[in-house]
């Protein structure tokens, strides 16, 4: 998949986005970003002001339509064209209406493939459009785990595929696991810049566990109320493949979520396995700038090593100089992040385990099989190993 190219932040007196009768925009320049950047302060600010935006006017559609796979073809081809009409209208100046644009689009277009394969390529302006608002958000040019569980609003407008309450705390859980891996890409990127012995670094260490903690309960609560054969028959199918531009995008997977770039900062990068650098490399290009930004800059910290590298080298050069009481704080932090991961990945893989095989082939939106969620899980334990390693230098790693 490529690349996208342009910031989080919008422009508020930009041009129309590219509709039948105009052309595609540019990424805005360099100089435009940056002075946009300070538009949103968090990546929250940004999902919760997408979860309020309605920029094609749908919420009507939404509202009388919960179930969009049952509404008819013919009716899905109808709004796509007028959500193009309305987008061609209006000036969507925002990054967040824009990827609130593409959540919106995404639910029409899955619904239409499913029923007609290809039809919504005959709509007018619709891909022009969708690689517009691609361009302008830095997101991939349709709907992701990121518009689906964070920038979908909770209450009674919330998009769903299915109309079935199931789907609905599926959401609503996605919306709580997700919503602080920004932070933890954050304190982890601020480890990386200030490295082992800094108070700073300790200070961000301890709160890795409390932004990582909801993804476990997100886990815990779909064990307890997702029947598999519900996610397998009913919801999964949603989550279609599609072609935008000549280029193929795939549907919502949590293969495209914040983990990816953490624990390629954590362990990752070090890894030579080839499909999990495959894996890798495909969900941080499709991680938006501002989280892409921040794997960047860390790795240019640590000399594109992984923190374990980063913590292992400066307990070698630093035992000596560096505060034991600080560097045990930061260590443990992260440990404490590693062994929660690690739970995570024991109740994910449940999940998983029990709604491959109910499938006509055992992979997942993201087109992955089993095979990947137990290497992550095991490089998640070595990577605890590992740092069990480096405690030890510093005191009792128990
Ligand atoms: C019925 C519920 C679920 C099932 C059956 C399921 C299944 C899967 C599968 C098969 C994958 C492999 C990637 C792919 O090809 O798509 C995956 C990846 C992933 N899923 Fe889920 N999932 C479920 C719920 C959740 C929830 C609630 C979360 C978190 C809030 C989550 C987070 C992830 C993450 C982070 C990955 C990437 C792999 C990793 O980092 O371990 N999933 N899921």
């Amino acid at each position: 998949m490529p690349h996208p190219t342009s910031q989080v932040s919008g422009r508020p007196d930009g041009p129309a986005l590219a509709g039948p009768t105009t052309t595609v925009l540019d990424p805005p320049p360099a100089a435009t970003r940056s002075s946009r950047s300070e538009h949103y302060d968090s990546d929250i600010q940004l999902f919760d002001a997408a979860k309020q935006a309605d920029p094609l006017g749908l919420d009507t559609f939404f509202a009388t339509q919960p179930a969009v796979m049952q509404v008819a073809p013919q009716l899905l081809l109808r709004q796509l064209e007028e959500a193009v009409a309305t987008a061609a209208a209006r000036r969507l100046a925002d990054p967040a209406a824009g990827l609130a644009a593409l959540r919106d689009l995404d639910f029409l277009l899955c619904a239409v493939h499913v029923a007609q394969p290809f039809a919504y390529k005959a709509v007018p302006g619709l891909e022009k459009l969708l690689v517009a608002l691609g361009r302008w958000t830095g997101h991939a040019p349709r709907g992701s785990n990121t518009t689906y569980g964070l920038c979908n609003p909770l209450d009674a407008r919330m998009r769903v595929f299915t109309g079935l309450e199931h789907e609905r705390t599926f959401v609503t859980e996605i919306h709580a696991g997700l919503r602080g891996l920004g932070s933890v890409l954050t304190r982890l990127g601020d480890i990386a810049a200030h490295g082992l012995g800094s108070r700073r670094s300790a200070a961000a260490a301890d709160l890795l566990v409390q932004d990582w903690e909801p993804m476990v309960r997100a886990c815990v609560a779909m064990l307890r109320s997702m029947p598999p054969q519900v996610f397998a028959g009913e919801i999964l199918p949603c989550f279609v493949a599609l072609d935008i531009g000549g280029t193929e995008f795939r549907g919502v997977t949590g293969a495209q979520g914040l983990n990816v770039g953490i624990d390629w900062l954590l362990w990752g990068t070090d890894r030579g396995h080839v499909s999990y650098r495959t894996y890798a490399q495909h969900g941080i290009s499709e991680q938006l700038p501002v989280h892409r930004d921040i794997i960047t800059t860390a790795l240019r910290h640590t000399s594109q090593k992984s923190l374990l590298t980063l913590f292992e080298q400066q307990t070698q050069r630093g035992r000596e100089t560096l505060d034991p009481t600080t560097v045990r704080a930061v260590l443990d932090g992260v440990a404490e992040l590693l062994r929660r991961i690690g739970t995570f990945r024991a109740a994910h893989g449940r999940l998983a385990q029990t709604s491959l095989p109910l499938r006509s082939e055992p992979v997942g939106s993201g087109g992955h099989t089993m095979d990947l969620l137990t290497y992550l899980h095991e490089a998640t334990t070595a990577a605890r190993h590992r740092l069990d390693g480096v405690r030890a230098h510093w005191g009792d790693p128990s």
